[in-house]
């Protein structure tokens, strides 16, 4: 039986497991590729490998076991242009991105993450501030990175981390907050399920800008800002008879 979740934070998954290299992993390692973060049993890149055969898709999952299934399904069709990968995210990504070649990681998607209500298990949600900024760093202009959650108070600070980067902006003409529909063709499980209960889905599909990433320590001042903005507001409220 697979785990519903794993701790991210545990000892035995903040091991850093080296990546293979996309030649490793795919027929014809330069074409454009599309890294789906917390691919689970695999069937939305599944899907999309078949639909999209000019680019290569790899799921990154941090449940070993649907991995496995999830490779031996694209091995089945004898897709060459899409691979799993078991690793923490969190802990294997940064490196490898920063190795891969130039301009090849042409999309990026995160699709409803395990939302980790509780404040305190925060920390184990996938995008964090230095992943984001790994993202940042390996993706060239015009590249896209699309999130999507059925869970406000979970895209809410995605949108946050990911907007406080600089790095990224909306296509023009796109509804806000929320996009009105998936630019994929393909709805993971996860999509799936929501949608057949007729519950809300919050999306934004983003296109990398040129500007350069800030490091992490100024990523983490920008998203303490406003908490401390907000803070020092109400420490020192405008008195009530402050002129206008
Ligand atoms: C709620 S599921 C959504 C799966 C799929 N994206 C969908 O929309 O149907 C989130 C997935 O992310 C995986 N995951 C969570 N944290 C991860 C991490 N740090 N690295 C890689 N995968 C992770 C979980 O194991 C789980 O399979």
């Amino acid at each position: 039986m697979v785990r519903q979740h794993v701790n991210p934070l545990s000892r035995f998954y903040q091991l850093p497991r080296p990546l293979p290299r996309p030649a490793e992993l795919f027929a014809e390692a330069d074409l454009p590729l599309h890294l789906d973060i917390g691919s689970a049993r695999g069937r939305f890149l599944l899907a999309l490998a078949q639909q999209q055969p000019h680019w290569n898709h790899l799921g990154l999952e941090i449940r070993r076991p649907l991995v496995a299934a999830a490779q031996a399904d694209g091995q089945a069709l004898a897709l060459t242009n899409l691979h799993y990968l078991f690793c923490n995210a969190n802990v294997s990504l940064a490196p490898w991105l920063a190795a891969l070649p130039q301009g090849l990681l042409a999309r990026v998607s995160l699709q409803f993450p395990d939302p980790w209500f509780k404040k305190k298990h925060h920390k184990r949600r996938v995008l964090q501030p230095a992943l984001a900024l790994a993202l940042a760093a390996a993706q060239h202009n015009n590249h896209e990175l699309f999130v999507q959650s059925d869970v406000l108070e979970v895209i809410e600070p995605m949108v946050e981390v990911i907007e406080a980067t600089g790095c990224y902006a909306r296509p023009s003409g796109d509804a806000r907050p929320w996009r009105l529909n998936n630019p994929l063709p393909v709805a993971t499980e996860r999509e799936q399920l929501v949608l057949s209960q007729n519950l809300p889905v919050y999306r934004v599909l983003y296109r990398r800008t040129m500007a350069q990433p800030p490091t992490l320590v100024e990523l983490q001042q920008r998203l303490a800002a406003p908490l401390e903005q907000t803070a020092e507001a109400a420490d020192n409220p405008p008195s009530s008879d402050a002129q206008p």
